[in-house]
């Protein structure tokens, strides 16, 4: 059993579909075993995002994801990390495949509805800068 970090980023908490896009974990079998709702400092993207710090989009990136609340989750399942990547889509939802999140919900490449570690040690350090362990309750 694997857990992943996943945010609702900005633009669907906005649109008011927190629970359109939880439903698409469920139905895929991941579990939320964490889950808060916050809005994210400048510092708090800033640093979330530092390895994308030398990016163009950097900016625009940290702007969004500070600018109104967001959903932090962690999510367990069989796979977590690769089946939640599958569930979001492709970066771009111009390319995102048919019953994805971003194809579904994603207005742009910046607002891409969702955000999901890419690896085990990025998600690990990913549920740690939000969570502390007596908040994941699997
Ligand atoms: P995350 O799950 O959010 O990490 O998405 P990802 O792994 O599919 O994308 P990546 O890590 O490459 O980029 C992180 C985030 O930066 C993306 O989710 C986008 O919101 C944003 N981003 C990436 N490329 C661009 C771009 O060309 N323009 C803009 N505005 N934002 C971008
Ligand atoms: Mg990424």
């Amino acid at each position: 059993i694997e857990r992943t970090f996943s945010i609702i980023k900005p633009d669907a908490v906005r649109r008011n579909l927190i629970g359109k896009i939880v439903a698409k974990f469920e139905e895929a079998g991941l579990r939320v075993v964490a889950m808060k709702k916050i809005h994210m400092t400048r510092e708090q993207a800033e640093g979330f995002y530092a390895v994308h710090k030398e990016r163009p989009f950097y900016g625009e990136l940290v702007e969004q994801m500070s600018a109104s609340p967001v959903v932090v989750q962690v999510l367990e399942g069989e796979n977590a990390i690769l089946k939640n990547r599958e569930i979001m889509g492709a970066t771009n939802p111009a390319n995102a495949e048919e019953g994805t999140i971003r194809k579904e919900f994603a207005l742009s490449v910046g607002e891409n509805s969702v955000h999901g570690s890419d690896a085990p040690e990025t998600a690990a350090e990913e549920i740690r800068f939000f969570f502390t362990d007596d908040e994941i309750v699997g």
